[in-house]
């Protein structure tokens, strides 16, 4: 295992009844509070009304910001600024997806900045973040792992960039994470985050350092808990127990723990930035046409082992069959899991995506050079794996 620092101070309250302390957590930071939020899924599942309650009993100043949009934009993070500015807010409260918790992100950065706030994403600037308001959250679907991470993606519809940015003041000082508020996640959104916690795992578990078995372990316990519960609560929405068991696996995918000091970069999920970038897909959709390419890609003599050990421990694949058998079973596996189990599309076409920005968006996702991830990714390489994508 590789040195590593392990610090997440995140403060969790997991289960049903626990946002009676979202007034004195809050409190904890200060007096006046915007609130962001998406679309009004908080509002049709009554979400919003128990937090204005609890934020009135506490008698916090509150101010509003919401329609944050999936893959969210730049603009919706300025606007945000531009009211912590203006109202001298002490703390942001993003409650619903990794899109919203992902724009709070950046509005508490650009809160304490005289900056543009695409300056913290722009990958020719990467302005520092050395400070952001604290940031509580109350998450209502689980994938993306932004409530306990120190990530964020946003969108730049004026230059055609969806651009990540990880850092440590960026992670959330609160999370609130209740099962039961996403038991209205439709089946759609529900498998879209079951494929990005996969990824998320998947990006990491498929690295050829060894030495990491306790990881390891740990990662397909995850998968197939991911693999166990997301088609339950596709098909029973309002079942607590594959509805918490896929929020804490969603935090645990992403929150830092699996990497152990693991330097690789990501692969799929800088090409599927460019999609969602380009075509405004969900991310999970772009993850579960992407992986199983992906993973044929890089399948050779040298990294066989890895598929094997992910065939037989996450699948349940027998250990007898030649390495490379168990390998090509277990993309069909996980491919027949996001296609058929989770009913995911399966090409780009299905999604309206053709080749027109194929070549863009592969230079882009590799940087202008090489992706060093499980395997290096050339420009070609990448666009070999979106034309494996049409069919
Ligand atoms: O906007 P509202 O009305 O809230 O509706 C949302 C949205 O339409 C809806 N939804 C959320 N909670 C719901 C609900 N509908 C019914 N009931 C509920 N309880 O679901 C739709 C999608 O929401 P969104 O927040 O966009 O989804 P997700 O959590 O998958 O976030 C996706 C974004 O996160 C980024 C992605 O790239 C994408 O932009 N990611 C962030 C990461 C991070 N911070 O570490 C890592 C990920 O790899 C990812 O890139
Ligand atoms: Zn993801």
């Amino acid at each position: 295992m590789n040195d590593f620092v392990y610090d997440i101070p995140v403060r969790v309250y997991f289960g049903r009844e626990q946002l009676h302390h979202l007034g004195d957590e809050l409190r904890r930071f200060g007096t006046r509070v915007l609130m962001t939020y998406g679309g009004g899924s908080i509002k049709r599942i009554g979400l919003y009304d128990h937090v204005i309650e609890e934020i009135k009993r506490a008698g916090l100043e509150l101010h509003e910001l919401g329609g944050i949009e999936p893959n969210p934009r730049i603009d919706s993070v300025r606007q945000g600024v531009r009211m912590c500015k203006e109202h001298n807010i002490d703390v942001l409260l993003a409650v619903g997806g990794g899109s919203t918790i992902d724009a709070t992100k950046f509005i508490a950065a650009g809160a304490c900045s005289e900056l543009d706030p695409w300056d913290f994403l722009d990958y020719a600037k990467q302005a520092p973040i050395s400070r952001a308001l604290p940031i509580v959250d109350i998450l209502t679907l689980a994938a993306t792992g932004s409530e306990m991470d120190s990530g964020g993606v946003i969108s730049n519809p004026e230059t055609g960039d969806k651009n990540g940015r990880m850092a440590f003041p960026l992670l959330p000082k609160v999370s609130f994470l209740d099962p039961t508020n996403t038991y209205s996640v439709s089946p759609y959104q529900t498998a879209c985050g079951a494929a990005d916690m996969m990824s998320h795992i998947i990006e990491v578990y498929f690295d050829m350092q060894p030495g990491l078995y306790m990881l390891d372990c740990f990662m397909e316990g995850l998968m197939k808990t991911i693999i166990r519960y997301a088609p339950v609560a596709m098909h029973n929405p309002e079942n607590y127990e594959a509805r918490a068991n896929l929020m804490w696996a969603s935090s645990w995918a992403i929150n830092g723990f699996i990497d152990g000091g693991r330097q690789q970069a990501w692969s799929c999920h800088p090409i599927e930035h460019e999609l969602s970038a380009i075509y405004d897909i969900t991310h999970g959709l772009g993850l579960a046409i992407l992986t199983p390419r992906w993973m044929d890609f890089c399948l050779d003599e040298t990294t066989v082992s890895r598929y094997a050990r992910f065939g037989i421990n996450v699948f349940g694949i027998n250990s007898e069959m030649a390495p490379m058998d168990i390998a090509h079973e277990a993309i069909r596996r996980l491919s027949d899991f996001f296609f058929n189990t989770l009913g995911l599309k399966r090409t780009l076409p299905e999604v309206g995506i053709d080749e027109t920005h194929f070549a863009l968006m592969a230079r882009k996702a590799v940087g202008g050079n090489v992706l060093r991830g499980f395997k290096p990714l050339r420009q070609v390489d990448v666009e070999h794996i979106l034309h494996q994508c049409m069919h």
